[in-house]
């Protein structure tokens, strides 16, 4: 079943505890938390000890996308930290398996991350050590930009191709999302949908939430 995963990236830090609490009571079970370095994108944003703050403070599962150059170093200290699943960029790691298995044997959930300009091959040899695939829709580095369209085009082959080779892996989307266009994300295969702006950046960010999950749902009611 498509679900709504939003993206704290886009909420009020100074409010973040009121406004993860509103996103609980939309039924949420995710909450996804980019980390950026100044590195691999051009923008700072989140360390290990607000996902430590964050543990505390909620039940629901820390997905933390890792937009750093050297994730072998800082996975470790995120999953300590209570992360639950933990997701690094190919483009920036040159030994995927190894990280990939490191990262499930600390005790997270694995997933990759391409660029939408990565193509899915560079996944041919890790596939089976993903525990999930997310398909960036924008260049990361900020919240609030536009989708991009092709990537639909590699949802649906990595659908294809997760059937044909028989993978669990969940395939994750993450960038530019709204109202107008979570219904095709699913359709083409999605089951994780990251959303910042179009939650956090709305005044009532619970009815938000609770409105894309509904549209998410039902385009997978029809998917299925
Ligand atoms: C982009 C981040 C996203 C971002 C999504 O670099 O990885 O998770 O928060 O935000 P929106 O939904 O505003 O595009
Ligand atoms: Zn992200």
């Amino acid at each position: 079943m498509a679900e709504i995963f939003p993206s704290i990236l886009a909420s009020d830090f100074t409010r973040l505890g009121e406004q993860v609490r509103a996103v609980e009571s939309a039924g949420v079970t995710t909450l996804h938390c980019d980390v950026m370095d100044g590195h691999f994108v051009p923008n700072l944003s989140i360390g290990p000890p607000v996902v430590a703050s964050l543990r505390k403070f909620t039940r629901l599962t820390l997905d933390v996308h890792l937009m750093i150059t050297d994730a072998d170093r800082f996975a470790p200290l995120f999953i300590e930290a209570g992360a639950d699943c933990v997701s690094v960029h190919q483009e920036v790691c040159p030994h995927l398996d190894r990280t990939l298995k490191m990262i499930q044997s600390e005790g997270a959930k694995a997933g990759v991350v391409l660029n939408p300009a990565t193509p899915l091959t560079t996944l041919e040899h890790v596939l089976e050590y993903c525990d999930y695939v997310l398909l960036m829709s924008v260049n990361p580095g900020y919240g609030g930009q536009r989708f991009i369209p092709f990537v639909l085009d590699k949802v649906r082959r990595l659908k294809e191709l997760r059937e044909r080779l028989q993978f669990g892996f969940a395939i994750e989307i993450d960038g530019g999302i709204t109202l107008d266009n979570v219904g095709e994300a699913v359709r083409a295969g999605v089951d994780w949908i990251v959303v910042g702006t179009s939650v956090f950046g709305d005044p009532d960010p619970a009815s938000a939430a609770r409105r894309l999950g509904e549209v998410a749902r039902s385009a997978g009611n029809l998917r299925a």
